[in-house]
C-alpha cells in the first residue's frame, strides 16, 4: 500500500516508517519539523535501502494537505503528528487543541475528498485518565481523572473520528492507544531525540548515563507500588511500529480500539537497575517529590491486540534499555540540527 505518516520523522514516525518499507509498503512523510529530524528519515533510508517521499509543511494546512492529497494516490494514512508532551500541555493548553485537533480535522477532511478511508490513529493510555484497575483493557472507562489537556486532545480526537465514521460509513480505522514507548532500533541508527530537557523517565535515565545529565530525580517513593516508586508499562517502540503496521491490514469499515502494551510493569527503581546493568554505568538517583498528575500504576490489557490483530510483543525492557543505550552512545547529540 501506499501509506502517509503524519509526523513521520518523529520517534514513533521513524521506527514505523522502517517497518512499513521492509514489509514492501511505499511510504510518504508529511512532519512541519517543530519536533523532529528530517535526519531520522535520511537514516530509514539508509536501513531500508528504501526512499520515503517528504513534505515538510503543517497538516493543519488544508490547501497544502488537499494539494498533497491530490498528488498522491494514498491507500492509507497513520496519523502521528502532534504536540505529546503532557507538563507543557498544562502551560499552554489552546496550543495543544488548537494543534492536536485541527491537524486531525484537516486530515479527515482531505481524506474524505479523496476517498482515502483506511486510518491507523495515535492514541494514548492517557485516557483512561485515573485507572480503576491496574490492569487496563479497552472497555475501561475512559476520560474521568483525565489530569491534562494532552490527554483531553486525544479523547477528542477520538470521538471526531468516531463522529466522521458514522458520517462515512466507507471510513475504516483503528484507533491505538499506546503505553509507554521505549527504546530504539536495533541498529543505534535511529532512536528518541527529545528536545531540551526530557520530560519522559527512559530518555531522562539514558542521558544520565552517557553524562548530559547529572542525575536521575524519582518523582515519588510513596505510591502503593512494590518499592514506593512509578510502576509502568513500557512497550519496546519496534514492537508498536509493528503493531501499526498488523492494524493498517486489518482495518475494517467503523472503528476498531486496542491497547499497545506488554501487560508487565516495571517501576522507576526497576527500570534504574536495569539500564545499570545494561549499560555498565552508575544512575544517581535523588528521590523527589510526586510529580502533579502522576498515577501509581499504568499497565496495559492488550489481549485484543493479539486476538484480532495477531500482533504480540517479542522485545522485552531490557532490550528496549540496551537498544536505547546504543542509540544514546552512538548519538549523544541526538540527531543534531533540526535541518
Ligand atoms: C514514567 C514514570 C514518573 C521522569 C507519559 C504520557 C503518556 C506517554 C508517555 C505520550 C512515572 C517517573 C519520570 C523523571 C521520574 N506520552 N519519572 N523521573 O508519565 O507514564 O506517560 O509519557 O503519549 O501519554 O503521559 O511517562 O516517562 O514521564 O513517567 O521518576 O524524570 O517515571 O513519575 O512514574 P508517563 P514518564
Amino acid at each position: 500500500m501506499r501509506v502517509l505518516l503524519t509526523g513521520g520523522a518523529g520517534y514513533i514516525g521513524s521506527h514505523t516508517a522502517v517497518v512499513l518499507l521492509e514489509e514492501g509498503h511505499d511510504v510518504a512523510v508529511l512532519d512541519d519539523l517543530s519536533n523532529s529530524h528530517v535526519e531520522a528519515l535520511n537514516r530509514v533510508e539508509q536501513l531500508t535501502g528504501k526512499s520515503i517521499d517528504f513534505l515538510e509543511g503543517d497538516l493543519a494546512d488544508a490547501q497544502l494537505v488537499q494539494r498533497y492529497f491530490d498528488e498522491n494516490n494514498f491507500d492509507a494514512v497513520i496519523h502521528l503528528a502532534g504536540l505529546k508532551a503532557v507538563g507543557e500541555s498544562v502551560e499552554q493548553p489552546t496550543r495543544y487543541y488548537q494543534t492536536n485537533l485541527s491537524t486531525t480535522l484537516t486530515l479527515l477532511d482531505a481524506m474524505r475528498k479523496s476517498d482515502v478511508q483506511r486510518l491507523v490513529f495515535s492514541s494514548s493510555a492517557t485516557v483512561y485518565g485515573d485507572p480503576q484497575s491496574p490492569l487496563i483493557s479497552e472497555e475501561h472507562p475512559v476520560g474521568a481523572g483525565i489530569q491534562n489537556p494532552y490527554g483531553w486532545s486525544k479523547l477528542m480526537n477520538e470521538q471526531i473520528i468516531r463522529d466522521t465514521a458514522r458520517a462515512w460509513p466507507e471510513l475504516s480505522v483503528v484507533n491505538l492507544r499506546y503505553f509507554n514507548p521505549v527504546g530504539a532500533h536495533s541498529s543505534g541508527r535511529i532512536g528518541e531525540d527529545p528536545s531540551g530537557i526530557p520530560n519522559n523517565l527512559m530518555p531522562f535515565i539514558s542521558q544520565v548515563a552517557v553524562g548530559k545529565r547529572l542525575q536521575l530525580a524519582v518523582f515519588g517513593q510513596d505510591y502503593d507500588t512494590r518499592d514506593g516508586t512509578g510502576v509502568r508499562d513500557y512497550i519496546h517502540v519496534m514492537d508498536l511500529a509493528e503493531g501499526h503496521v498488523a492494524a493498517l491490514a486489518k482495518t475494517t469499515p467503523g472503528v476498531e480500539t486496542y491497547n499497545l502494551g506488554t501487560g508487565t510493569g516495571t517501576s522507576v527503581l526497576e527500570a534504574v537497575q536495569t539500564f545499570e546493568h545494561v549499560s555498565g554505568k552508575q544512575i544517581p538517583y535523588e528521590v523527589k517529590a510526586r510529580r502533579e498528575g502522576d498515577l501509581a500504576t499504568v499497565i496495559a490489557d492488550s489481549h485484543r491486540a493479539g486476538e484480532k490483530l495477531g500482533w504480540q510483543t517479542s522485545r522485552t525492557f531490557e532490550d528496549a534499555c540496551r537498544d536505547a543505550w546504543k542509540w544514546q552512545v552512538q548519538n549523544p547529540d541526538g540527531y543534531g540540527p533540526s535541518r
